[in-house]
C-alpha cells in the first residue's frame, strides 16, 4: 500500500478547475498517463463523419455494417420470422429481448469444452463466439399498439404485456459465426438461451440468506426470479460474464411510507420505488412492495453467469454491493488479488472498486470462480489536491457499525450507498462505465451528466452539469505495474464534454488541446456511458444525451497518449431517438459490435405511429432495439 507522491505540476490544474472556469486546460499530466511524449502513430485514420440527427446510423466512408440481431428475432431453430402482433411471453422469451445495451464477445474455440471458460478466452477466436447481450428495459408504448408515449400509460400495461415485458428484459446468449456473407447466428447453437425477468438464481456472498432478502416465496432468502435494469457488464478471464441490475426500482410499485419496517422505507425511496411507478405489481404481486416488502432487495446486484454451459445457474453477488450498478469491469494479474471497478449511475452517487481475497491465477480457473465472492468493496473519495482513496465498506469498520444501522456485513452490502455516504466518499455525476486502459493501466471514469449539482469539487466541477465528463484514475506504480489494489491513487480530469466554444464557461467542453491537433467540429460530444478499449489503446466512448446538444448519439474515438490525448473524433451516428450501447470489439480488432438502444423512442412517438422504423423500414414492424456488426471493407482493423 504506497501512497503516491504528491506532484506539484498538478496543482496549477486544480487551480483552474476549482475556479469558475471549470473548463480549463487538461494539459497538466500525471506520471505515466498521457505522458508519453514521443509523436504516438495516429491509429485513429478513419474520416470522421458529422454531427447530425436523421432516422439512419451513421458510419465512415469505407465502413459497413449489417444488422445482426433486433428484438423479437428467433433464437433457435424452426421459429418463424418476427410478428410483433402475434408476440405472446413464451414466443418472447425464444427471441431477442428489448432495448439492448452491454455486448460482450465471448469466443469459442475449437475443440473446447463447456467446462473450459478459460481456454475459450484465450482461444482468441474472432470467426466465432457466443454474443452476450443485455436487455435494459421495455417500452410498452413502442413495444405494443394501443399506448400513448404519456408515462402514465405505464399504469395500463395489460397482464399479457407486462408478461411479455418480463420476457423481453434481461439477457441474451447467441452463437455467432462469420460465413461468407459475414457475421451470423447460428440458430440451432445449443449456447442459444434467454435469460429474463423469470430466469430462477442464486443469491451469494455476505448478504444471502439474509433477514431482508427472504420473502414469502423464498424463506431461505438465496433463491430469486429473474434480473432487471441489465444496464452495462464486464468480462471474466475465465469465461464468465458480469451484468449489472442499474433502475430495477421502476419495475416495484407501492408506498415506502406505508411499510412496517421502517428500515426498508428510506433504502426504497433511494430507488425511487413509488406508488406512481409502473403497473407490474398488479399482475405479478412480488413487484408490489406492499405484498412482498423485501423483493427489491434481491435486486440492485451484479450478477454472474457461465455463458459456455447452458445449463448453468446465474448468480447475484453481493460481495459487489446493493446500488444502481452501470457495471463492472475486472483488472486481472497474475499472482495478484483481482481488482473490479463501477459505478452507481445516479446523481450524486459513488465509484466503486472491489478487491479480492484471493490472487489471480491464470491457470487455476476453478479457485478464480472464487475471487469475486470473498474480498472488499471500496467507494472513491477524490480530494482536491488530485489525490485520492478506497474508503472499505466494512462492518464495524468507522460508523459501519450497529449503532448507525449497520446489524452485519449483509446490512452493509443491502445499504451500500448509505455505507458509502457515511464513509465520507465523494458523491459524483452519475458514474457508469468504470475501465481500465490495458495500454497504460490507468483506469477511467465515466460521469455521464448531473443536472442536480449545485455544490462543486474538482471531481465534479461543474454546477448543474449536463454535458458530463471522463476523469482519469491512475494507481500507484508504473504502467504495466500499477498496484490497483493500493488503497490511494492520484487522478486528474480527462476530458469535459460539452461544445468547446460554448459562450457559457460553465458549459464548456474541454479536450486534447495540443495544437495543431485541435478537435474537428464534430469531435465534441457530451454524456459519456460506455466505454472500450481497442488493439492500439484507444478509448471508444458511446454517448446517451447528444440529442440536447442538438445531434444524434453516437460514438467518438480518441487516444489516452501522445499528442491526440483527449482528441476526439466521430466515428458512428445513432438513429434519432436512439442511444449507442455497447462498444465491443473482436479480439482481432476487425468487428466492432454496437447496442443501438430505444431508436424513435422521441416525443410522440408511438408502436402506431413511431417516429421512424429503423432498422427495417418495414410498415410492418415498430422500430426495433439493434446490435450492429460494424466492419471494414477491406477487412483491416476498425478505427486504424
Ligand atoms: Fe443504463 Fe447507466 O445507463
Ligand atoms: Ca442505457
Ligand atoms: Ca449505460
Ligand atoms: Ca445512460
Amino acid at each position: 500500500m504506497s501512497e503516491h507522491p504528491k506532484n506539484p505540476a498538478r496543482r496549477s490544474l486544480f487551480k483552474i478547475l476549482g475556479g469558475a472556469t471549470a473548463a480549463g486546460t487538461l494539459g497538466s499530466l500525471l506520471p505515466g498517463c498521457g505522458k508519453e511524449d514521443k509523436p504516438a502513430r495516429d491509429t485513429l485514420t478513419f474520416s470522421e463523419i458529422p454531427h447530425g440527427l436523421d432516422h439512419q446510423h451513421h458510419l465512415p466512408p469505407g465502413y459497413q455494417s449489417t444488422v445482426l440481431l433486433s428484438w423479437g428475432d428467433p433464437l433457435h431453430e424452426g421459429e418463424t420470422a418476427f410478428q410483433p402482433e402475434e408476440l405472446d411471453a413464451d414466443g418472447q422469451a425464444r427471441r431477442f429481448g428489448y432495448n439492448n445495451d452491454f455486448i460482450a464477445f465471448m469466443p469459442l474455440a475449437a475443440g473446447s469444452s463447456s467446462t473450459q471458460g478459460h481456454r475459450h478466452m484465450q482461444s482468441g477466436n474472432s470467426e466465432r463466439g457466443l454474443l452476450c447481450v443485455n436487455h435494459e428495459y421495455t417500452q410498452p408504448h413502442l413495444m405494443f399498439s394501443g399506448y400513448s408515449d404519456d408515462y402514465s400509460a405505464t399504469r395500463e400495461v395489460s397482464a399479457e404485456h407486462v408478461a411479455i415485458e418480463q420476457a423481453a428484459c434481461g439477457h441474451s446468449i447467441v452463437e455467432i459465426k462469420q460465413g461468407a456473407q459475414g457475421w451470423q447466428v447460428v440458430a440451432d447453437s445449443p449456447y442459444n438461451r434467454r435469460i429474463t425477468a423469470t430466469t430462477a438464481m442464486e443469491i451469494i456472498g455476505p448478504a444471502a440468506g439474509d433477514k431482508r432478502l427472504q420473502t414469502q416465496r423464498d424463506p431461505s432468502g438465496t433463491q430469486v426470479l429473474g434480473t432487471l435494469g441489465n444496464c452495462a457488464g464486464g468480462k471474466t478471464p475465465w469465461g464468465t460474464v458480469l451484468i449489472a441490475e442499474e433502475g430495477f426500482g421502476a419495475a416495484f410499485q407501492g408506498d415506502p411510507q406505508k411499510l412496517t419496517d421502517t428500515r426498508e422505507i428510506d433504502n426504497h425511496q433511494r430507488f425511487g420505488i413509488t406508488a406512481a411507478n409502473r403497473n407490474w405489481g398488479d399482475h405479478d404481486r412480488r413487484f408490489d412492495i406492499q405484498v412482498e416488502p423485501n423483493e427489491p432487495n434481491r435486486f440492485g446486484w451484479m450478477v454472474e453467469f457461465d455463458p459456455y454451459n447452458p445449463q448453468s445457474k446465474p448468480r447475484k453477488l453481493t460481495s459487489l454491493g446493493r446500488f444502481e450498478h452501470e457495471g463492472f469491469t475486472l483488472v486481472c494479474k497474475p499472482g495478484q488479488p483481482l481488482v473490479a471497478y463501477g459505478g452507481d449511475d445516479d446523481e450524486h452517487q459513488f465509484v466503486y472498486r472491489y478487491v479480492s481475497q484471493g490472487r489471480y491465477q491464470p491457470e487455476d480457473p476453478a479457485a478464480n470462480r472464487q475471487l469475486l465472492t470473498a474480498g472488499t468493496l471500496y467507494a472513491a473519495r477524490f480530494a482536491d489536491d488530485g489525490s485520492g482513496e478506497w474508503l472499505p465498506l466494512v462492518h464495524g469498520l468507522g460508523p459501519l457499525n450497529t449503532e448507525n444501522g449497520f446489524r452485519n456485513q449483509a446490512d452493509v452490502m443491502i445499504d451500500a450507498r448509505r455505507a458509502a455516504a457515511m464513509l465520507g466518499a465523494t458523491p459524483m455525476d452519475r458514474p457508469e462505465d468504470v475501465e481500465t486502459n490495458p495500454h497504460n493501466d490507468c483506469t477511467y471514469v465515466m460521469l455521464t451528466k448531473n443536472k442536480q449539482r449545485s455544490d462543486t469539487d474538482s471531481a465534479n466541477p461543474r454546477a448543474r452539469n449536463t454535458a458530463g465528463h471522463v476523469l482519469e484514475i491512475v494507481p500507484p506504480g508504473e504502467n504495466g505495474n500499477r498496484d490497483h489494489s493500493s488503497s490511494h491513487f492520484q487522478w486528474q480530469q480527462f476530458l469535459l464534454g460539452g461544445n468547446p466554444n460554448a459562450e457559457n464557461p460553465a458549459e464548456r467542453g474541454a479536450y486534447g488541446q495540443q495544437s495543431p491537433y485541435a478537435i474537428s467540429a464534430h469531435g465534441w460530444f457530451a454524456n459519456p456511458d460506455n466505454v472500450a478499449f481497442d488493439r492500439n489503446g484507444n478509448m471508444w466512448i458511446a454517448t446517451d444525451g447528444c440529442e440536447r446538444f442538438g445531434f444524434h448519439d453516437g460514438l467518438w474515438a480518441m487516444a489516452t497518449e501522445g499528442p491526440l490525448r483527449a482528441a476526439p473524433k466521430h466515428f458512428f451516428g445513432c438513429p434519432q431517438g436512439a442511444e449507442v450501447c455497447g462498444p465491443e470489439f473482436t479480439p482481432d480488432g476487425k468487428t466492432l459490435f454496437v447496442a443501438v438502444q430505444h431508436p424513435a423512442d422521441s416525443r410522440n412517438s408511438t408502436y402506431d405511429q413511431p417516429l421512424h422504423r429503423w432498422p427495417d423500414n418495414n410498415p410492418l414492424l415498430p422500430p426495433r432495439p439493434s446490435v450492429l456488426a460494424i466492419y471494414r471493407e477491406d477487412k483491416q482493423i476498425v478505427g486504424s
